[in-house]
């Protein structure tokens, strides 16, 4: 760790290269130089330099275009533009793409220590705030998966408590006390689920759920979840269909995380969508993927809430507050999703319906295992 800092040079101009060397030598920094843009971004790559100068206007790749490929690889390199006088303007927009400040041509060796002692304060700095926002998002989601699993035995005795209050109250309360103690039984089940749905995430990411993968088929999957939901659909009036290929490549999931993807998924569909609404589940796929989509006819998401729907404890305010939830059940799907190397998105319109779109890896190494070996028997 004690290495000099490594400053990288990349400009046309062999001279300004040769200047910046020795004036960055000389207070005691390591130098490296390169008179192109790829062959800078190859250098920058290979030796993680803390500080790179790039010249804005240079033949080739241009210095915009790497600021862009540099500030994504290395996300904790500094980058100072080298401007020359008509290229000022251009400088705001390279800030905007990441880099941190710009050095003016001509400049002084003065000017060039300065900034460079700057920049490397600059990096420390970055380093520093993204350690402490990791560190805060960490103790947060400790913090919250302590508190549910302490929460979670004195929620299971007044369950129990309430559920023994009605039997013992039996017909000795009127309507009025059997109903408060109805909501609070309901409640206490809402906050029990909360809970349990919390802990869930927190094992998907440590890695202790969803463990168990085996070959799957997900129309039959899809089935079984539409099943459960049915009843739930008849009572509200709404109807379901589903639509599907006669045969579909199999994919690599665990079934009962998976069903609960699903079921959470027809359940919000029917949560949010009113009476006389509809449902399509579809299924299609091609060669790699498995895709489904589930479209609802219901009240839809707003645009501005709609990237935020994955999110924990998130609900959209408004219309949808009647209804109950913790704002979980997608961040749950999500999770799943991730851990399957699959991926969800939703698209909504207010008022029209919203459509969640799953994507799946299709089991690959099968189909193309078996075609290898039946063409060379
Ligand atoms: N099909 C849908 N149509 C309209 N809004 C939806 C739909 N699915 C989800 N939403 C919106 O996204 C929010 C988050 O959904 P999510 O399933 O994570 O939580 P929830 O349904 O509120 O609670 P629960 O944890 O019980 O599932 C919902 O509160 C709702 O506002
Ligand atoms: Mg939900």
């Amino acid at each position: 760790m004690d290495r000099k800092p490594l400053i990288l040079i990349i400009d046309d101009e062999e001279s300004l290269r040769d200047g910046c060397r020795q004036t960055l030598e000389k207070s005691g920094y390591a130098v490296l130089t390169a008179g192109e843009g790829v062959e800078g971004i190859k250098i920058a790559r290979e030796h993680k330099p803390e500080v790179v100068y790039i010249d804005l206007k240079m033949p080739g790749i241009s210095g915009m275009e790497i600021i862009e490929i540099l500030s994504r690889d290395i996300p904790d390199i500094v980058l100072v533009m080298i401007t020359g006088y008509a290229t000022i303007i251009s400088a705001v927009e390279a800030m905007q793409k990441g880099s941190y400040d710009y050095l003016p041509k001509p400049f002084s060796p003065d000017q060039l220590r300065a900034l460079t002692r700057r920049a490397l304060e600059h990096r420390i700095l970055k380093m520093e705030t993204k350690r402490l926002r990791e560190e805060k998002e960490r103790m947060e989601k400790n913090f919250i998966t302590f508190v549910s699993h302490e929460m979670r035995s004195p929620l299971v005795v007044i369950q129990q408590y309430i559920e023994s209050l009605k039997v013992i109250a039996g017909d000795r309360f009127d309507k009025e006390a059997t109903d408060i103690i109805e909501r609070c039984g309901k409640r206490i089940e809402s906050l029990a689920e909360m809970i349990e749905h919390w802990l869930d995430i927190s094992r998907i990411e440590e890695g202790t759920f969803a463990q168990k993968k085996y070959p799957l088929n997900l129309c039959n999957l899809i089935a079984r979840s539409a099943e459960e939901m049915s009843p739930l659909c008849k009572e509200r009036g709404i109807t379901m269909g589903i639509q599907a290929p006669e045969s579909v490549p199999t994919i690599v999931g665990d079934e009962e995380s998976l069903t609960r993807v699903f079921t959470n998924i027809i359940g919000n569909a029917i949560k949010y969508t009113p009476e006389g609404g509809k449902i399509m589940i579809s299924v299609e796929n091609d060669e790699y993927y498995v895709t489904v989509s589930i479209a609802d006819t219901g009240s839809g998401v707003p645009a501005d809430k709609l990237p935020f729907i994955f999110e924990p404890f998130f609900r959209v305010r408004g219309k949808n507050e009647r209804h109950r939830g913790s704002g979980l059940g997608l961040t749950f799907c999500k999770k799943i999703m991730d851990s399957h190397g699959g991926e969800i998105g939703a698209t909504s319109r207010e008022g029209e319906g919203t459509t969640f779109v799953l994507k799946f890896p299709a089991q690959l190494s099968l189909i193309r295992k078996t075609s290898q070996s039946l063409s060379q028997s």
